[in-house]
């Protein structure tokens, strides 16, 4: 897979379409905003990378089209949020990030292509059955209640997938500070993320970022651990830091 080439969130931008090689020839791996020619890439990384959670949800290969659909609709919404790893012009790992997920939210809402991806679901295009939607409306209930129990985070690190391929090469860290570097350049205080409590290698990457465990919640698969980054090193419950103008966009 070569060398990663060393990117900052701050040079997000003019890293971006510089795919190149390194002094020796060796190909490196460019991280750059996601465009919507990456979205099928992005698919695919997520449907492998989650293979446990999706097999344990029940889709099939068809529901990849859903993920897809999904991703783009947080790319109109938040487009420099969704940040790719690509390497040989392959999509081999990306991250998401919100600086709010509220305004987030409003933004797909108001989008109006939900719709379309609601109909393409309930007519069965997705080949997702009611028992598998039922798993995922369950597993949804539990992560907004999960946001309550540990609230007043806007600024979140939604996801983060690295190719099983590529994996162990730093790409994920990489990703990752360009996320955070992202959301903290927009003047986040207060970061909050999810991840499973045995993920080692994604728990490695965030504690080095500082982040700290805050608490748990239990979906239909088994636990969330909800981990916090503070500038302050204090709790965001508190008002001003919920309602901190700086995270509106
Ligand atoms: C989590 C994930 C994104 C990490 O990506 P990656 O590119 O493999 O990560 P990196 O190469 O940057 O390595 C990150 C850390 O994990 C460690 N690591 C990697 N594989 C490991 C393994 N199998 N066991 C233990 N530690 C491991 C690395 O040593 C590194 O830690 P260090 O820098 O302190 O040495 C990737 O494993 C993945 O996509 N997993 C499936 C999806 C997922 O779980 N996403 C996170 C959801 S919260």
């Amino acid at each position: 897979m070569g060398e990663v080439k060393k990117l900052s969130a701050a040079n997000l931008g003019l890293a971006q379409g510089t795919l190149a090689q390194d002094g020796c020839g060796a190909q490196v791996t460019e991280y750059r905003q996601a465009l919507v020619g990456d979205l099928p890439g992005i698919g695919e990384v997520f449907f492998v990378a989650f293979a446990e959670s999706i097999q344990h949800a029940g889709v099939g290969p068809a529901a990849q089209a859903a993920i897809e659909d999904l991703f783009g609709l947080v790319l109109a919404a938040e487009p420099e949020g969704l940040i790719v790893a690509v390497s040989e012009g392959q999509v081999v790992g990306y991250t998401l990030a919100t600086v709010n997920a509220k305004h987030m939210r409003r933004r797909i809402f108001e989008h109006g292509g939900w719709l379309r991806i609601l109909w393409r679901l309930l007519t069965g295009g997705y080949g997702i059955g009611w028992r598998t939607l039922r798993v995922i409306l369950g597993d949804k209930r539990s992560f907004l209640r999960g946001a309550r129990m540990y609230g007043g985070y806007q600024a979140r690190m939604l996801s983060l997938a690295v190719h099983p391929n590529a994996q162990g090469q730093g790409i994920g860290r990489e990703l990752f500070g360009a996320g955070v570097g992202w959301l903290r350049g927009r003047g986040a205080q207060a970061i909050r993320l999810e991840v499973r409590p045995d993920n080692v290698p994604a728990r490695r990457i965030y504690e080095s970022f500082g982040f700290e465990p805050r608490g748990e919640y239990q979906d239909s698969q088994s636990k969330w651990m909800v981990m916090t980054w503070e500038s302050s090193g204090q709790s965001a419950f508190r008002k001003e830091e919920r309602e901190d103008p700086r995270l509106s966009s």
